[in-house]
């Protein structure tokens, strides 16, 4: 495992940017594994700026995202699907039909979860998958206790998940209770993985991360398992390492 300090947020963001930003030149056809909330905000800034500024271009790019909450539909600003489609792909020339997130609205949602993985498959696998971390360890919403053989799977979600992001909703009743996510498994078969930690309020999940065993009581450690991870974390969130 790579460990990248920087200063701050926006120095994260820069450094992750810059190493997508690379693969995408390199491979422009690459599959990208990515993520919502605050955290990658400020990559997907870089993205937008570095598209119009130089010229990148995402036409062949393909995406999948790691999760989207249940019952919402792809309209709700409070989707995955509307604040992938607000905060990154309106502003790139990435093919929308090249860009997916599990569908939390489907009729079938098991049937839902194995088309999701199937299409993962199809897709050749993920180049680089981006993640963050919860105050928990989850990633995608992968949350304490899940196996590490999951696959894409409904999960019923954490009370301190719902409150975590509580922030974006009216209150806490509206967060939904469950979603749709990547299971770990699949997120260890990305070919390659960054992990993005910024803020005091995630130091002492860096802090476990980096110094508790692997345990599927914390989510992240399997990341262990992985060859190929790169964590770039600023210096509040390094505030215990
Ligand atoms: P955040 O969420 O980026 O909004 O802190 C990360 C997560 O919960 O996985």
């Amino acid at each position: 495992m790579k460990l990248i300090r920087t200063e701050n947020y926006a120095e994260m963001s820069l450094e992750a940017g810059k190493i997508i930003v690379d693969k995408i030149r390199t491979n422009p056809s690459l599959t990208l594994g990515l993520a919502t909330g605050s955290t990658p905000k400020g990559v997907y800034d870089y993205l937008i700026q570095d598209h119009e500024e130089n010229g990148t271009t995402y036409k062949q790019v393909k995406s999948v995202n790691l999760d989207e909450y249940i019952g919402l539909s792809v309209e709700d600003p409070n989707s995955y699907h509307y604040f992938m489609n607000q905060t990154l792909f309106k502003h790139l020339d990435i093919n929308d039909n090249q860009t997916h997130i599990p569908n939390g609205a489907a009729s079938d949602l098991e049937q839902e979860c194995l088309r999701y993985e199937q299409l993962i498959k199809e897709l050749g696998g993920i180049d680089l998958q981006l993640l963050g971390i919860g105050q928990n360890g989850h990633i995608g919403f992968n949350e304490p206790g899940t196996p590490f053989t999951s696959t894409t799977h409904i999960v019923t979600l954490a009370q301190n998940t719902r409150e975590a992001n509580s922030r974006f909703f009216n209150s806490l009743d509206e967060v939904p209770t469950h979603a749709i996510t990547m299971g770990i498994a699949s997120i260890l078969k990305s070919n390659e993985i960054l992990l993005l930690v910024s803020g005091e309020r995630k130091a002492e999940a860096l802090y476990k991360f980096v110094n508790r065993e692997i345990s599927e009581e914390f989510p992240a450690s399997a990341l262990k398992y992985h060859s190929n991870v790169t964590v770039i974390a600023d210096r509040d969130a390094l505030k215990y390492i």
